[in-house]
């Protein structure tokens, strides 16, 4: 048994040498994206891929694996929520995906299902991690997970609007010509049809990008400015017509996520988190600008917003209290 680590020699390596340990739950693309892009950013030393699916799992984690020797040394593998019992943070990336047409919100009970059995058996094994949601519809799915799992609602995040945040950064930045990381601006509320553009504190070098001469007229902002929030908003729909689901880049963004809590980041993300008292709104898991570090999520921004921002992220709350209001939890 030359190479046989005993399960305690592996959880004495991990608390003496404090191993970043993750757990993916499904192997389909969403899944195999976020484990390829922690995999070449070095995010894990501990990588397990669960799926009900053993045969596709095991194509997955075979044809990642191979890829080892080209990349920093980490353990991957396929295998149980038993195998990773003191995982640091459970991604679950399984359920329905949305079929060309379908809003995020058409899957919510097909997924509720799935996480009545999933969730209980992620706390019974990993009860110190911190959950990241992926699942659409991504914030009823982190309210339902907080639920079912008993857990304080800092250590039940959803990747929420982190995306759509990117996605608005990058459209904007190649209409001004600027690189996306110089570009500060955030999308809020659902991530969904009912998200939320904050043009009044979305700013370049520290100069708003409304007021300063960045932009010709008001009728610019109102309506060219306009049309780059519906291309963000509608960009899931349009991959999916064209390719039949969204990945890469989703996958990208929950490594960040994954980054800011391994590492004790405080970063600031739009991460979905249960708000309260916050802008009248109660009781629901949505997006505002929020600190990621190692205990989740630990504080939530007091953002200013114009009355219409305000309107339009009150709608956006409404249109999830009226879904969670629906749900059999
Ligand atoms: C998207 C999926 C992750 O927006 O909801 O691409």
């Amino acid at each position: 048994h030359l190479f046989t680590v005993s399960p305690e020699t592996s959880l004495e390596f991990k608390a003496t040498h404090n191993l970043r340990k993750g757990v993916i739950i499904g192997a389909g693309q969403v899944g195999m994206a976020c484990a390829y892009s922690m995999l070449i950013q070095n995010t894990l030393d501990e990588m397990t891929i669960v799926d009900t699916n053993q045969e596709k799992l095991q194509g997955e984690v075979m044809d990642l694996v191979h890829g080892l020797p080209f990349v920093t040394p980490s353990i991957v593998r396929g295998g149980t929520l038993a195998d990773s019992a003191d995982a640091d943070i459970v991604i679950i990336t399984a359920g329905a995906k949305q079929k060309p047409g379908e809003t995020r919100l058409d899957l919510v009970q097909r997924n509720i299902e799935l996480f009545k059995k999933l969730i209980p058996e992620i706390v019974k094994y990993c009860p110190q991690a911190i959950l990241l949601i992926v699942t659409n519809p991504v914030d009823i799915m982190s309210y339902v997970s907080w639920k079912l799992s008993g857990l304080p609602s800092a250590r039940v995040i959803g990747s929420g609007t982190v995306l759509d945040t990117a996605r608005f950064r990058y459209l904007l930045g190649q209409k001004l010509k600027i690189d996306p990381r110089s570009l500060h601006a955030y999308i809020i509320g659902e991530h969904g049809d009912s998200e939320v553009p904050v043009w009044s504190n979305a700013s370049i070098g520290g100069m708003n990008l409304c007021q300063g001469d960045l932009l010709a007229s008001d009728r610019q902002i109102n309506s060219e400015l306009e049309e780059v929030f519906l291309q963000v908003k509608n960009a899931a729909d349009e991959i999916i017509r064209r390719k039949g689901a969204t990945c890469y880049a989703i996958g990208l963004g929950v490594t960040e996520i994954v980054e800011a809590v391994l590492h004790n980041q405080n970063r600031v993300l739009t991460v979905s988190s249960l708000i309260n008292d916050l802008h009248q709104i109660e009781d629901v898991y949505l997006s505002l600008p929020a600190v990621v570090n190692r205990q989740g999520v630990t504080r939530v921004l007091r953002i200013s917003l114009t009355l219409k921002e305000q309107d339009r992220l009150h709608n956006s709350s409404q249109v999830l209290r009226q879904t969670i209001e629906t749900l059999d939890i």
